[in-house]
C-alpha cells in the first residue's frame, strides 16, 4: 500500500528520499515520485512501475545544501497507475503526498471545481493540495490554511505538504494511516510510513497518533491534536539496517523462510518456562470473566486465527470463533462483554482489522493484539498486546510472521488452559517440550529444498491446485494455497479434506494437482481415505507426510515426529518453498507480486 517519506535538512535529499522509498517497496506500489523544494524552486520527478524507473529519471538531479523533500510510492485506488496519478500532486505552488482514502473527495472536488480549480489527476489526493491553496487565500498563515484543510477531510490520511513561501517547512497530518516522524543527530527531520526508512538516519522518532498534525522546520517540531499543542514523546530507533537486507538470498521471502528457526527461538524466549507459559506483557486478569474468544484478522493472519481456534477449544476449552475482518465490520455483530476480542496482524496497520478492534473497544470488550510491529496502530489501541518478534518481514507473501503468530497463539492457548484448569500439568509439560522443538523443525534442510525445487517443475501448469488437510492442517492448507496464488498466479484453493466429496471433487482429473497434508499424528487414516478418493479420480497427488502414501504421484517427506504441531511447522516450510520455487520457475517477482501490497491500509 502507498508509502510516504519526507526529509528536511542539509544532506542530499534525493538520495534520502529514494533510499526511504526502497525501504517501503515491500508495501506494494505501482508508481513513485519525489518533489524537492530548494531555493524557492521545486524539482519534481514521477515514474510508473518499479522504483528503478524513478531512479533512472533522477540520475542527473542533485540537491546539495538545505532542502525539503517528500516522496511517495503509490498503490492505485482512485485512478489507474499513470504518471499523472502518481504523487506528489501539485497545486499552484505546493505539493502533497498522501496514503489512505479521502472519503469526501468528490464533494470537495466539486466545490473546488465550481470555484474554478482545475484538476489534473483522477485521485482523491489532489483535493488536499487544492483545498490547502484555496484556504491559503483567506488564512492568516500557511499553517492555519493547513489546519483548516485537515479539519475538512474525512477518511484516512497520512499526508505531507510542502509549499513555496514556507520553503523551510513540511506540514504533516495523520488519521487512520501510519506515519512516523524522526529526528537525526544534527536536527534533520525524517518522515516515513514505517520506521524502516528512518533507520540509519534518525536516532529517535515520534509514532504519530490519529488526529495528530503539525509542522516541522529548522526551529523544531510543533505537534497538535484537536487544535491543542501536544508535547513530543520520542522513542529510540534501532540503528541496525542489516536485518533489512537480503543476506545473500535471492529474495526476501527466501531469506525469511530460512530465518524462521532463529526468529522462532526469539518468539519462545522467556515465554516457554519450566512450569508453564509466561507472557510478561499480559496480566492474567485479562481472562477474568471471559467465556468466549473471538479472533479477527485478514489473509495469512486469518489462517493463524483459524489454526488457533482449534487449539483454544482443544486445550483451553473455551468457546472460540474466528472472523474475517472485512466481513465482521459490516455484519452488525453481537459483541458481548464476556468475549475477549483478539486481533492478529503482522503489520498492525491493516485497515479492516484495525476497524474491528475499534468496534470491539467501543462495545466495551477486552482486547488483545497479536502483532509483529511494536508501536503499530493496533498495538497502541488494544488493552494488551503480544509481539510475535519475527523481525521486519519484507516479502509481500508472509512466512515468518505466520509461523510466529501460530506459535504465540499455541502458547496462549496453553496459558489460557492453565488459567482455566482445563489441562493437566503433565500435558502442559509435554507441550512445553514440544514447543521447544519448533526451531529445530523450522531449520531448512538444503537437500529438502533442492528436492522441492526439482519437483516444482512438474507443477507449473494444470487447471488448478487443491491443498487439503484436516483440523489445523485445514488452515495450513488454506495458507499453502494462498502462498501459491500470491506469487505464482496459479489458481489454488484450500479445503478441509472431508469436504472434497461435497462438490470440489468434480474437478478431479490429471491436470488437477492435489497437495495433500497427511500428518501421521492427527487423523491420518481419515485424511488418507479422502486423498484416495481424489487419486481414484486421477487427480495428480503430491503427498506431504513422513509416511509413504502408495497412491501418490509425488512425495515431500517430512521428519517423523511425535506431535502434530511439529508436523504442522515442517509442512509449512515445505509449502512455502514449493510456492517460492514454482514462482521462480515462472519468472515472477517473488517479493513484490503483482497487484499486492504488504500493508493493506485501505479497506
Ligand atoms: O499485516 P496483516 O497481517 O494484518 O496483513 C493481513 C494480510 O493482508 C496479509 O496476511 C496478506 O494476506 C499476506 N500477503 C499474505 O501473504
Amino acid at each position: 500500500m502507498c508509502g510516504i517519506v519526507g526529509y528536511l535538512g542539509k544532506n542530499e535529499s534525493k538520495n534520502i528520499l529514494l533510499d526511504g522509498l526502497s525501504e517501503l517497496e515491500y508495501r506494494g506500489y505501482d508508481s513513485a515520485g519525489i518533489a524537492v523544494l530548494q531555493d524557492k524552486n521545486f524539482s519534481i520527478y514521477k515514474a510508473v512501475g518499479k522504483l528503478q524507473n524513478l531512479k533512472d529519471k533522477t540520475k542527473d538531479f542533485t540537491s546539495e545544501g538545505f532542502s525539503v523533500g517528500i516522496g511517495h510510492t503509490r498503490w492505485a485506488t482512485h485512478g489507474k497507475p499513470t504518471e499523472l496519478n502518481a504523487h506528489p500532486h501539485l497545486g499552484e505552488n505546493s505539493y502533497v503526498v498522501h496514503n489512505g482514502i479521502i472519503e469526501n473527495y468528490q464533494e470537495l472536488k466539486k466545490e473546488l471545481q465550481d470555484a474554478g480549480v482545475a484538476f489534473l489527476s483522477q485521485t482523491d489526493t489532489e483535493v488536499i493540495v487544492h483545498l490547502f491553496e484555496h484556504n491559503l487565500k483567506t488564512a492568516s498563515s500557511a499553517f492555519d490554511a493547513f489546519e483548516k484543510t485537515i479539519s475538512t477531510l474525512e477518511g484516512a490520511y497520512a499526508t505531507l505538504l510542502v509549499t513555496k513561501g514556507e520553503e523551510e517547512t513540511i506540514f504533516f497530518a495523520k488519521q487512520g494511516s501510519p506515519m512516523i516522524l524522526g529526528t537525526g543527530k544534527n536536527g534533520d527531520k525524517y518522515f516515513g510510513s514505517s520506521d524502516a526508512p528512518l533507520i540509519g538516519f534518525a536516532s529517535e522518532a515520534i509514532y504519530l497518533s490519529d488526529g495528530d498534525y503539525g509542522v516541522v522546520n529548522n526551529e523544531g517540531i510543533k505537534l497538535y491534536n484537536d487544535k491543542k499543542e501536544k508535547s513530543l514523546s520520542f522513542s529510540k530507533l534501532s540503528e541496525n539496517r542489516l536485518s533489512a537486507q537480503k543476506d545473500g538470498f535471492r529474495f526476501f521471502m527466501e531469506k525469511e523462510i530460512y530465518e524462521q528457526s532463529d526468529v522462532m527461538s526469539d518468539t519462545l524466549m522467556g515465554r516457554v518456562q519450566d512450569e508453564g507459559i509466561n507472557f510478561d506483557e499480559i496480566d492474567p486478569s485479562l481472562f477474568e470473566g471471559i467465556n468466549e474468544i473471538k479472533l479477527c484478522a485478514c489473509g495469512t493472519s486469518y489462517h493463524s486465527a483459524l489454526t488457533a481456534s482449534y487449539l483454544f477449544e482443544r486445550y483451553a476449552k473455551v468457546r472460540t470463533s474466528v472472523e474475517v475482518a472485512s466481513e465482521f465490520r459490516y455484519k452488525e455483530p453481537l459483541l458481548l462483554k464476556d468475549t475477549l476480542f483478539i486481533v492478529i496482524s503482522q503489520s498492525g496497520e491493516t485497515a479492516d482489522t484495525l476497524e474491528t478492534l475499534k468496534m470491539a473497544k467501543k462495545a466495551g470488550l477486552k482486547t488483545l493484539t497479536i502483532c509483529n510491529v511494536d508501536n503499530s496502530s493496533m498495538v497502541r489501541l488494544s488493552n494488551a498486546s503480544i509481539l510475535t518478534r519475527a523481525g521486519i518481514e519484507k516479502g509481500v507473501a508472509s512466512t515468518k510472521a505466520f509461523a510466529t503468530q501460530v506459535a504465540v497463539l499455541w502458547m496462549l492457548s496453553l496459558y489460557t488452559a492453565k488459567l482455566r484448569n482445563s489441562i493437566s500439568q503433565e500435558e502442559i509439560t509435554k507441550q512445553l517440550h514440544t514447543l521447544r522443538e519448533i526451531p529445530k523443525v523450522l531449520k531448512v534442510d538444503d537437500e529438502q529444498h533442492e528436492r522441492i525445487k526439482r519437483l516444482s517443475k512438474r507443477y507449473l501448469h494444470g487447471h488448478g491446485f487443491f491443498f487439503i488437510g484436516r483440523d489445523v492442517f485445514f488452515p495450513l492448507a488454506l495458507e499453502g494455497a494462498l502462498k501459491l496464488k500470491e506469487i505464482s498466479y496459479l489458481h489454488a484453493e484450500g479445503y478441509p479434506s472431508g469436504e472434497m466429496k461435497h462438490g470440489p471433487i468434480a474437478l478431479a482429473d490429471p491436470e488437477l494437482f492435489t497437495i495433500a497434508l497427511m500428518p501421521t499424528e492427527l487423523l491420518y487414516e481419515k485424511t488418507k481415505s479422502n486423498v484416495e478418493e481424489l487419486s481414484a479420480r486421477d487427480s495428480t497427488i503430491c503427498a506431504i507426510s513422513s509416511k509413504k502414501f502408495d497412491k501418490s504421484d509425488d512425495d515431500i517427506f517430512i521428519t517423523p515426529s511425535d506431535h502434530y504441531m511439529l508436523e504442522f511447522f515442517e509442512m509449512m516450510v515445505a509449502l512455502q518453498i514449493l510456492s517460492l520455487e514454482i514462482s521462480v520457475r515462472l519468472g515472477n517477482d517473488v517479493d513484490m507480486p503483482r497487484n499486492l501490497a504488504k500493508s493493506v491500509t485501505v479497506e
